[in-house]
């Protein structure tokens, strides 16, 4: 039997390297190539040296990992930025992916060490990186200074590149009212309702998360539409009055109980004819892809929770399925993230 697609020698390289692969779009970005580059296109070596007072060996060192990995493009003796990183600068989404880069240098980078001791113990091992003794990420992140800052800043970054199906790919002309379990920074919850202004948004986390979604909401002058709600998202009952409940990136932290416990908590407290919204990333149900999904399974495994799981769609429809949702749906849209959302409805004639 042939493999699909054989693993050559070639391949090896990114496998070895992959690390170092990371520290250049780290350097890349902590220095500020991009930005030189967008601001003076064509510079020699010895120019961007000069401009970003690094040593002569260094910039050479650095511009030879960004052209190899297709970040910066080489002209003769001259650099300027790939078009991708043009096109992300000049739409402002530049910023995000370089939020990205720092929660994954700050939060993610060291504990993926762990990976292997994680595996062998089934539990998230890489917490030992940061204060405190819970189990889970979230509520140690507040034991460090500037942590949750960063956190809650990466994750809206994460969230804004990968929402577009979240916020344009589900038809919310029949929604009224959104409850956002595990809001965190409210980056969704304001996106929402930018975007479709019928939309009111309560902003459900623990009360730490509670005050940075509080300034973005103030920041995007939507205080009349988007409020927040404290209450843990297990032991707390949800707020009444709410025809659709919103888990944004929060059914791959917990287990498949926990999970379920969640979602029947929703479909309880969903006004009838309501519907629960997940959205995050998904495995392929075959289990062979896709890679970020593969790759990014290095950070669920370490840190979050022990549980915590990229889940295939079809894990999630089961769940609904069992809990007595009467009809689902999948919503994909063509994105270079594997994010989607599983909606799950509730009955109109159920209590
Ligand atoms: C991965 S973040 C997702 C944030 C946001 N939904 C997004 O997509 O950007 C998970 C969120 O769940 C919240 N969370 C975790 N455990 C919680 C609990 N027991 N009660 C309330 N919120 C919790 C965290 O504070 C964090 O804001």
């Amino acid at each position: 039997m042939t493999d699909p697609t054989p693993l050559a020698q070639r391949d090896l390289v990114p496998l070895l390297f992959g690390h170092a692969a990371f520290q250049q779009l780290n350097a890349f970005c902590e220095l500020g190539l991009a930005e030189l580059l967008s601001e003076r296109p064509g510079l020699t070596g010895a120019q961007v040296a000069e401009a970003l007072r690094l040593p002569p060996r260094s910039a050479d060192v650095l511009l030879l990992g960004a052209t190899a990995l297709r970040l910066t493009v080489k002209d003769g003796d001259r650099y300027r930025n790939a078009r991708l990183v043009t096109e992300w600068i000049d739409d402002g989404l530049w910023s995000n992916l370089r939020d990205i880069v720092e929660f994954q240098a700050r939060i993610a980078y060291a504990p993926a060490a762990e990976y292997v001791d994680s595996l062998r113990n089934g539990e998230n091992l890489g917490l030992r990186h940061f204060a405190g003794d819970t189990r889970d990420l979230y509520s140690r992140l507040a034991g460090t200074p500037g942590l949750e800052e960063l956190f809650y800043r990466g994750m809206n970054s994460w969230s804004r590149v990968s929402n577009p199906v979240l916020v344009r790919g589900v038809d919310y002309s029949g929604v009224r009212r959104i409850l956002d379990v595990g809001g965190g920074g409210a980056l969704n919850a304001i996106e929402l309702a930018r975007t479709h202004p019928h939309l009111r948004v309560t902003v459900l986390d623990r009360p730490s998360a509670l005050d940075v979604a509080a300034e973005n909401i103030g920041h995007a002058g939507l205080s009349d539409r988007i409020d927040t709600y404290a209450a843990d998202i297990f032991e707390d009952d949800y707020p009444a009055g709410y025809d659709c409940h919103l888990f944004a990136h929060q059914l791959v932290i917990w287990s498949p109980e926990q999970n379920k416990r969640l979602l029947g908590k929703s479909l309880r407290a969903l006004d009838p004819g309501g519907r629960t919204l997940v959205f995050n990333a998904f495995t392929d149900d075959d289990g062979g892809g896709p890679l970020y999904t593969a790759l990014d399974g290095v950070y669920f495994t370490t840190l979050p929770f022990e549980s915590s799981t990229i889940y295939p769609w079809s894990a999630y429809e089961g769940w609904l399925r069992e809990l007595g949702y009467a009809s689902q749906r999948r919503v994909t849209l063509e994105t270079w993230t594997p994010h989607g959302v599983v909606e799950g409805h509730k009955s109109a004639s159920a209590g």
